[in-house]
């Protein structure tokens, strides 16, 4: 893919499953990463994987909930790299699940200030990063909850809408400055995300059932996408919100 071999790259949630694959994904292209993740084991293992690639790779514990944390995510990467070109926007929580009047209002805020207005405060440090490398791109994970709506799961499927609304809005501000801002909606995808919801309703033969393909898309199938989203080959598509998913809400 083009524009992408010895730029910047932020992946939020990288430590495991979708942001993983995306960081691997970067650094096959050519791409140095930082791996912004709460989950500091797992995000040192992510960077030693990107290492033993040959790339360039650098780990900064971050709760994507905090202003402080996302800007030193963003400082991470300007202080080792020298400039941020793109980020991912990608850690997210799934919460708790049960119909709106029984869920916990701790429940709600959590899911919101992860999924939510961890991306708003993403791209409130990343683009003035990016636009002083003189453009670049952002990618925010948002989900098939983020275009039509699940039971059981008002906060998530709130959260996963408002990053499509963010997301819209951030494209349309920054087009004329070279910052192209999309989102991926993955269907189900088989990471520990997954497994967890398995674990706790067995409902992922359910999900499978349910999609098209009849399948679970793979982790590397959403960092190929986000790439792309990144790179020169996509130099036209901003606001774009990218359902991948088998198929499942075309039904
Ligand atoms: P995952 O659970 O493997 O990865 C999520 C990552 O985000 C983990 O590494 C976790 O430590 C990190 N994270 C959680 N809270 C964080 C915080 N406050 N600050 C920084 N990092 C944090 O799950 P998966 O599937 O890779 O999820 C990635 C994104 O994809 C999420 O936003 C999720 O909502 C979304 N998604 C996943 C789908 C799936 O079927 N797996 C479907 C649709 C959307």
């Amino acid at each position: 893919m083009d524009g992408i071999d010895n730029a910047v790259a932020i992946v939020t949630g990288a430590s495991t499953g979708i942001g993983r694959a995306a960081a691997s994904r970067f650094v096959e292209e050519g791409a140095r990463v930082v791996v912004a993740d709460v989950n500091v084991e797992d995000g040192e293992e992510t960077v030693d994987e990107l290492e033993a690639m040959g790339g360039e790779a650098t780990f900064v514990e971050t709760d994507v909930s905090e202003r402080a944390d996302v800007q030193a995510m963003v400082e991470t990467a300007v202080d080792t790299y020298g400039r941020l070109d793109f980020a991912f926007n990608n850690a997210g929580i799934e919460g708790a699940s049960g119909p709106a009047s029984e869920q916990p209002l701790d429940n709600w805020e959590r899911v919101i200030d992860v999924n939510l207005k961890g991306v708003f405060l993403g791209l409130r440090a990343e683009i003035p990063a990016i636009l002083e490398s003189g453009g670049g791109a952002i990618v925010n994970t948002s989900s098939i909850a983020g275009v039509v709506g699940f039971p059981e799961l008002s906060p998530y499927v709130a959260s996963k809408h408002g990053v499509v609304g963010l997301t819209r809005a951030a494209a349309l501000e920054y087009s004329g400055e070279g910052v192209r801002v999309n989102v991926i909606c993955p269907g189900v995808i088989d990471t520990p995300m997954v497994e967890r919801s398995s674990e706790a309703d067995g409902n992922v033969e359910q999900a499978i059932a349910a999609t098209p393909m009849g399948r679970l898309g793979e982790p590397e199938e959403i960092g190929d996408a986000a790439v792309w989203l990144c790179s020169a080959d996509s130099s036209f598509v901003t606001g774009e919100t990218m359902v991948i998913d088998g198929g499942y809400v075309s039904q």
